[in-house]
């Protein structure tokens, strides 16, 4: 025969797919839906088979879609840890398979760097250092205390934690700016809410909301207004994300100003992908290129994002 065989496996016939494993952390937020879809409308577009996995923000359903992606001799792991701790094991276990791992938005705190071939996401204390600044300087020259309440992330995610000491940093250049309550909202605009409500019961006096996320904030806008408060006014409030609701919001004077934290990590991704198969070396950290936006650059961004 002359080779007409499609299912010889020696080498160069064109349909070995590379199988991409990506286990995501969940649904929480309309950041997480708009990484999803890049990565899926990536892969597609990039000819690479997904098998992809929803871990609904738990470490132990993360931990299970990576064995199972090692079990099924998958190309390569990519995947969004949902907290920075306590994945050395399971990593260990792909590397001994010869599974490369890309690390993808989030970072892990293993200290063996062995353990992944790159991590491609955002400088989160950067992120944070972005929406303390912008606070130091909106009240530069005053010295009345500022009250600020905070909705954290995801408790133990690396946003979470980096977002937190990027503004804390930043704020304490200024000894009025106080953080008076930190919460975890858990990413989510259901839990921004309840927390908020919270915060505004035990507080008469909150000046400004620092949320890590933009869904945190816009169910606190909503706590805000039940409280019969104008949000961006009576409260300022900072975000971080810029998908289109937050960026509405801004928009619309509710939210003051909000730093971005670009989801679009699809292509890259795939990139490093193909790159890692081939056994191409690779850089450690891709980082992600972000900007800011005051509510008059968001009324000029709208019309044309993505997300
Ligand atoms: O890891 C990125 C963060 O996760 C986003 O800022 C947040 O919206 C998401 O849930």
């Amino acid at each position: 025969g002359d080779g007409d065989s499609a299912s010889s496996g020696s080498g160069n016939s064109g349909d070995d797919k590379i199988v991409l494993g990506f286990s995501q952390v969940g649904a929480e937020s309309g950041w997480r839906t708009a990484n999803t879809k890049s990565i899926q409308d990536s892969a597609k577009e990039a000819g690479i088979e997904l098998k992809f996995s929803d871990a609904q923000q738990k470490q132990e359903n993360q931990i299970k879609a990576i064995r199972s992606f090692i079990q099924q001799k998958v190309d390569v792991i990519a995947f969004s840890p949902v907290v920075e701790s306590g994945w050395d094991t399971v990593l260990k276990e792909a590397k001994d398979a010869g599974i490369p791992v890309i690390l993808t938005d989030r970072a892990v705190d293993s200290p063996d760097t062995s353990l992944y071939k790159s991590f491609i996401g955002s400088d989160f204390v950067v992120e944070g250092e972005r929406a303390g600044d912008w606070l130091v300087k909106e009240y530069a020259g005053k010295t009345e205390p500022v009250n600020i309440v905070e909705l954290q992330g995801t408790t133990g995610s690396a946003p979470a934690n980096d977002r937190k000491k990027g503004f804390a940093d930043k704020i304490a250049a200024a000894p009025n700016l106080k953080i008076i309550a930190s919460q975890t909202g858990d990413f989510t605009r259901a839990k921004g809410k309840e927390v908020m409500e919270a915060f505004l019961k035990a507080h008469s006096d909150i000046d400004v909301l620092y949320a890590h996320n933009d869904d945190m904030g816009l169910g606190a806008i909503e706590a805000i207004e039940g409280a019969g408060k104008k949000p961006g006014v009576d409260i300022k409030i900072i975000t971080v994300d810029a998908v289109k609701d937050g960026m509405q919001a801004l928009a619309d004077g509710k939210i003051n100003f909000i730093v971005e934290c670009s989801p679009l990590l699809g292509p890259q991704l795939m990139e490093l992908v193909k790159k890692v198969k081939a056994g191409e070396a690779v850089e450690a950290r891709i980082l992600t290129n972000e900007t800011t936006f005051t509510q008059e650059q968001a009324k000029a961004a709208l019309p044309t994002r993505q997300y």
